[in-house]
């Protein structure tokens, strides 16, 4: 018998990352996002690398796009108010960072003073999935947050699905019914892609 749509999203819930923020910056403005679809993406300690899928009705899809160039912060279990600061509300209508303490880093992109650790990194090369953009990115920088070193857990997209304040549930149920519409409309339109600096 084949399983139901639904109990497959399930099952891939699984494949769920650890809940990270990702912040970019483009001719002075400031953005940061949740997303639970990053992994490490190397094997080899001396060429650290990650990779992470943005939608492209995000904000920051377009940032990190035209930049090249993005910080993934992995969380602490206790961050729930910055998920709920960066992931619920997009950074076109309000500068999501203004509160939210910060430096720039390396290369010029939000590095967030709370976290538990974070990864600035330079996208290497991209893949398009019709909905989506996945960008590979090179680790060029790592740091840990202001209490310099990591304390506690990290917050996995389990956790926070399990342990939000319960007043937000219904609104985070609607986003996500509301990107997995964006998303079924395009997923099939995959687009041949290229990065900048990347030779055929
Ligand atoms: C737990 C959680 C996981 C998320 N995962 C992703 C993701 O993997 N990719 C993505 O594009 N958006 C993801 N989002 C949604 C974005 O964070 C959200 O649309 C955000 O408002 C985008 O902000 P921006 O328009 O300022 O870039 C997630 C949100 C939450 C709360």
């Amino acid at each position: 018998m084949p399983i139901a749509a639904d109990a497959v999203y399930q099952l891939l819930r699984n494949l769920t990352s650890p809940v990270v923020a990702i912040t970019s910056e483009r001719n002075g403005k400031r953005n940061g996002m949740i997303s639970d679809s990053a992994v490490r993406a190397s094997i080899v300690p001396a060429i650290p690398r990650v990779s992470v899928y943005i939608h492209k009705f995000n904000y920051s899809h377009d940032l990190v796009f035209d930049t090249g160039r993005f910080v993934l912060h992995l969380l602490r279990d206790d961050q729930f108010e910055l998920v709920h600061r960066l992931g619920f509300s997009s950074g076109r209508t309000r500068d999501k960072l203004a509160d939210v303490p910060h430096r720039l880093g390396v290369l010029g992109a939000p590095v967030l003073d709370e976290c538990y650790a974070h990864f600035e990194c330079r996208v290497a090369n991209v893949m398009d999935t019709g909905s989506s953009t996945c960008f590979l990115g090179d680790v060029v920088e790592v740091g840990h947050g202001a209490a310099h070193e990591p304390r506690g857990g990290v917050m996995t997209a389990a956790d926070f699905r399990a342990h939000m304040p319960a007043e937000w549930r219904a609104e985070y149920e609607a986003l996500l019914r509301a990107a997995q519409a964006f998303a079924a409309e395009r997923s099939r339109d995959i687009r041949p892609m290229l990065w900048r600096g990347l030779n055929p």
